[in-house]
């Protein structure tokens, strides 16, 4: 993938944080999803007062990319508050590897600026993939 496209989901990823729900922890995630078809999904983290039903960013993004039918994904970027990288958490990690460990999680910082790069496959090394269940 080109330097332009990561710059463009980056800023996607900026632009979907400030529609994040987080009046709790006040750390406002923001993640932008490429499909293999082209499209972007936006997701900011959306919180709640009973804390445990709290969602991610990511998986705000990958459930609307998947509940529009979307499941073949080609890189997620993920921004969150501060000035150096975020990482998605070790559930949102799960949930990737669920559509495959060979897409890409960049990251960045609150301004959008890149940060760095992973593969799925990187990011969750000895995965529990699909494949345990459906052989
Ligand atoms: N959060 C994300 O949106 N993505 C992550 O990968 C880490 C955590 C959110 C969840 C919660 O709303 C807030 O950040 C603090 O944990």
């Amino acid at each position: 993938m080109n330097k332009e496209m990561k710059d463009k989901l980056l800023k996607s990823a900026v632009e979907a944080s400030k529609n994040s729900h987080c009046p709790y922890s006040n750390f406002r995630v923001g993640a932008a999803l490429l499909t293999k078809s082209g499209k972007i999904y936006k997701g900011g983290n959306i919180e709640n007062v009973s804390y445990g039903a709290t969602v991610c960013a990511e998986r705000v993004a990958i459930w609307k990319a998947v509940s529009e039918g979307e499941k073949e994904f080609e890189a997620i970027a993920v921004i969150g508050p501060g000035t150096s990288e975020g990482y998605p958490c070790a559930q949102c990690r799960q949930v990737m590897v669920e559509f495959g460990l060979d897409w890409l999680v960049i990251s960045g910082d609150k301004e959008g600026n890149y940060k760095g790069e992973l593969s799925v496959r990187d990011l969750v090394p000895f995965p529990f993939t699909p494949d345990a269940l459906l052989g």
